[in-house]
């Protein structure tokens, strides 16, 4: 269960942070398939506290996501207290540190999972932004530095004392990046040393990988990232299943494509018409996955600038696929 303030919610699936992809149409899409709680991509502290203006603007949130968390990153605990701050006065339901970005930039810098190589260090840093601001303040890391240095169930504790409310592990080392298997098993035991929430993270592809990842590890929720994307049904699946035992959605053309055109359509309404429909192609190939002749479509959506050519090239494409199927 997590219990974050007045927030309840049993076997919660959540949507990670994902830079240049959880902007706030995405998890806007995610939040009406049923993910429990969406989260910003992660916001450099520095950033914030420089009051760089592009940085800053990753901070907005909108009253129909929520709940939804901002997550901050940073090294210095004086430009992360402020950057909490700062966060804070965009009122998001909660606050999430990033203590797990592997990527050499962010770490290069002793943020993200670099935390991790000083445990007490990283609870001071956590302690300071809990006490300065008021919102429930959350943590994602990793396993540990790499397959030598795995101290999770100290942090986890370190964590708690620090004041999170609910840590997210993903199940991997800092060196194993986004490679190999997660170990679910560690979830389990960091359970038996905390008594806040742990969120499971890492490998959950499928619908049916929440549901084993909730019955192997008896974690309170389980976070999402590469697997929603141009998949963001998979909360919708996840539930079925997990309420009445099985799928019943289904992922035919028609709702891969009206889905795809809602996210174009609110991230237009969000970032402009132009920016929008450029930073929507990387989304195609999972929209329109194993569709036929998917790659031909793909190549010609790779052309538009605007949304209306866009929307008559799909819904085209869409009466074909109708056809098709009606043929074969
Ligand atoms: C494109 C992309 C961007 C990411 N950006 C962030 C981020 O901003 N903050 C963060 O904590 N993790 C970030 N991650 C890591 C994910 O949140 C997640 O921990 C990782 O992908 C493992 O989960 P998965 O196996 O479900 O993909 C990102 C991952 C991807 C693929």
């Amino acid at each position: 269960m997590i219990k974050i303030n007045s927030l309840e919610i049993r076997k919660a699936i959540l949507l990670a942070p994902m830079e240049d992809v959880t902007d706030i149409s995405f998890r806007l899409v995610c939040r009406e398939l049923g993910a429990d709680i969406v989260y910003t991509e992660f916001v450099n502290s520095e950033g914030l506290v420089r009051a760089n203006e592009k940085t800053h603007k990753k901070l907005k949130i909108i009253e129909e996501e929520r709940p939804v968390g901002i997550q901050i990153y940073g090294a210095n605990i004086d430009s992360m207290v402020g950057a909490g701050k700062i966060a804070e006065a965009e009122n998001p339901d909660l606050i999430d540190i990033n203590a797990g970005c592997w990527v050499k930039n962010v770490v290069g810098c002793g943020a993200g999972s670099a935390l991790l190589k000083d445990p007490p260090y990283m609870q001071q840093l956590v302690k300071a932004v809990v006490d300065s601001t008021s919102l429930p303040i959350t943590v994602k890391t990793r396993l540990g530095w790499d397959e030598k240095s795995i101290q999770i169930l100290e942090v986890a504790k370190r964590m708690e004392d620090a004041g999170a409310v609910a840590l997210t592990v993903h199940c991997r080392t800092r060196k194993a990046g986004h490679k190999g298997e997660a170990d679910w098993s560690w979830i389990t035991q960091i359970k038996e040393v905390v008594n806040i929430p742990v969120i499971l993270n890492g490998n959950v592809l499928t619908a049916q990988d929440v549901k084993n990842a909730f019955d192997e590890t008896g974690a309170d929720g389980i976070m999402i990232a590469r697997g929603a994307i141009g998949n963001p049904w998979i909360f919708k699946e996840a539930k079925e299943l997990l309420s009445v035992g099985k799928i019943t959605t289904v992922v035919d053309e028609e709702l891969r494509i009206k889905t795809c055109l809602r996210h174009l359509y609110l991230a237009i309404e969000v970032k402009g018409e132009k920016r929008a429909v450029l930073e929507h192609r990387k989304f195609y190939t999972g929209y329109l996955k194993s569709l036929y002749n998917a790659s031909k479509v793909r190549s010609e959506l790779m052309m538009y600038v605007e949304y209306a050519p866009v929307e008559e090239l799909l819904l085209n494409y869409l009466s074909e696929l109708k056809n098709h199927t009606l043929t074969v």
